[in-house]
This record gives structure tokens, C-alpha cells and sequence, in this order.
């Protein structure tokens, strides 16, 4: 009989920017159902307040995941592992393109795309066969809102690397999961009430009626890393808000 999905359990995961919001929620979620996991950020100080939260057995490094070398030297450090999940990301760009500096447009890249394109690069040789590779995209690329010519064309160029990845890296599997707007420390950078105001209105647009919570999104991640037959794929979790 064919195998169609793997326990979680006794596997050991490698979330880069595992240290907040989705990432974070993965790990949790992963640990509890008996993985091993490895988190890593830019901040000692965020490793340690995720490790705090998690099973005294996971692992913490920090890199800043713009900078090669760095990557290169936290692949020396972590050895092998069976999944890797790219969660990292910063504020976003918004804002019309005439008002966009094409310095600030490219350097919305560095992390998501080349970040991401260099994570990957160097993990490869660290993968074990049957393992897997997730990535995160999000559904402006799907339905962008005016202001979002630049983080639109992020998420859709993971998109195009992602599929790609899944035909080169085979049998390894390359999806990503794409998640509508979620209620995590990407948001940070507006004030509270605006960002509560923020939330219900996006919220109350939406079919399902509310933003998501990372937890949400983290069951995808999970749903990615044990199944055996999908490979290409971007999964969209978002409250039905690409139909509205
Ligand atoms: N939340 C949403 O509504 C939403 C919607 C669609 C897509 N997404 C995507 O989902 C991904 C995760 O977002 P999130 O909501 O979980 O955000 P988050 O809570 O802000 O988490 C981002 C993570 O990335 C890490 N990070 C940032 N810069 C880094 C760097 N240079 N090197 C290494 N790690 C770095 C952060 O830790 P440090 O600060 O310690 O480095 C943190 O662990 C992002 O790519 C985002 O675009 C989110």
C-alpha cells in the first residue's frame, strides 16, 4: 500500500522566521504533535521568548536571512532536518507606485524573494528524500488592492519559484500556503486603534466573517508537511476573502 501521509512525529522541522506569528503557531502546533523543531530569526531576543514558549527540546538560531553567509552558517549548524517552512517577512511596502522609490521597491525583495530563493538554495543538500519544502505567499498577488503593485509582485514571484522548485527538487515536495489577512506582529507598524479598526473592517468584508488567527493558518502549514501527494501547490487560506 502506498504511504499517504507522514506522522509529524520524530520529524524534525526547520521554521525560518519561526519566532512569531505563523511561524510561531507552526512550531507549536508541530512540537504538540511530537516534531522536533528548529526556529530561527533575526533577534536573540525574539528566539528566546518563542523557545520560552516551546517544548524544552526545540532549538533556536539566529540569522538574519538577507545576508548569505548567514544562511550558509546556520545550515552548518543545524545539520539535517525533514521539512523547511519560510515564514519570514517584515512590514510591508504599500503605497502608489508614483510615490514608490524603485530603491524601496527593490529592497522589498531582499528578504522575501532572495531571502527566501538563498534559504532554499543552501537547505537542499540538508533535506532528507521524503522531506518537504513550504513556502508562504498571500493573496494580494491573487486580488491586490490599489497600493500593492510591489507586494503583489513579491507574493506572485514566490509563486512562480515555488512551482518551479517542485518540478527541480522532485521527489521533495515545494508547495506554498498563501493566507488572506491574519492578526500576527506583521502588522505591528500601525497604531492599535487602527489596527483593531483595521481588522473588523477587513473582517466584516469577508465570507467567514473575521480576520484569521495564526492558528488557522498554522493547520495548513501541518496539512503541507504530512501529506505525501501534493507538490506545486499554493493553498489559500483566507476567510473566503478572494471571492468578495
Ligand atoms: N499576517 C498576515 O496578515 C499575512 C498575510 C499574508 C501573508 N503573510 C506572510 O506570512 C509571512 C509571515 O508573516 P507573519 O504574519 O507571521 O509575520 P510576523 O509575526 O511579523 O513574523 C515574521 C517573522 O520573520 C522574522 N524575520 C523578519 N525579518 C527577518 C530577517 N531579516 N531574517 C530572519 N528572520 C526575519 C521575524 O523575526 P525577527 O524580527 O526576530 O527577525 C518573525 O519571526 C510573511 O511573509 C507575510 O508576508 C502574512
Amino acid at each position: 500500500m502506498s504511504q499517504k501521509s507522514n506522522s509529524l512525529a520524530g520529524q524534525r522541522i526547520l521554521l525560518l522566521g519561526g519566532t512569531s506569528g505563523l511561524g510561531l503557531a507552526t512550531a507549536k502546533a508541530a512540537a504538540a504533535e511530537g516534531a522536533s523543531v528548529v526556529i530561527v530569526s533575526s533577534r536573540q531576543s525574539s528566539v528566546s521568548e518563542a523557545l520560552a514558549q516551546l517544548p524544552a527540546t526545540s532549538e533556536g538560531h539566529v540569522a538574519d536571512l538577507t545576508q548569505e553567509q548567514q544562511i550558509q552558517a546556520l545550515y552548518q549548524k543545524v545539520g539535517s532536518f525533514d521539512h523547511l517552512i519560510f515564514t519570514a517577512g517584515e512590514s510591508l511596502l504599500i503605497g502608489p507606485l508614483m510615490d514608490t522609490s524603485i530603491a524601496d521597491a527593490k529592497k522589498f525583495f531582499e528578504l522575501r524573494f532572495w531571502g527566501m530563493v538563498t534559504a532554499v538554495k543552501y537547505a537542499i543538500p540538508h533535506l532528507k528524500p521524503k522531506g518537504s519544502i513550504t513556502l508562504t505567499g498571500g493573496i494580494a498577488s491573487l486580488r491586490p488592492l490599489p497600493g500593492w503593485s510591489i507586494g503583489a509582485s513579491v507574493l506572485a514571484a514566490v509563486e512562480g519559484f515555488m512551482r518551479a522548485m517542485a518540478v527541480e527538487l522532485a521527489p521533495i515536495r515545494v508547495n506554498m500556503v498563501t493566507p488572506g489577512v491574519v492578526k500576527t506582529n506583521l502588522w505591528s507598524n500601525m497604531p492599535e486603534a487602527d489596527r483593531h479598526a483595521f481588522y473588523n473592517n477587513v473582517g466584516q468584508a469577508m465570507p467567514l466573517q473575521r480576520v484569521g488567527e495564526a492558528e488557522d493558518l498554522a493547520e495548513t502549514y501541518l496539512h503541507l508537511l504530512r501529506q505525501t501527494w501534493a507538490t506545486g501547490q499554493s493553498v489559500i487560506i483566507d476567510g473566503g476573502a478572494v471571492l468578495v
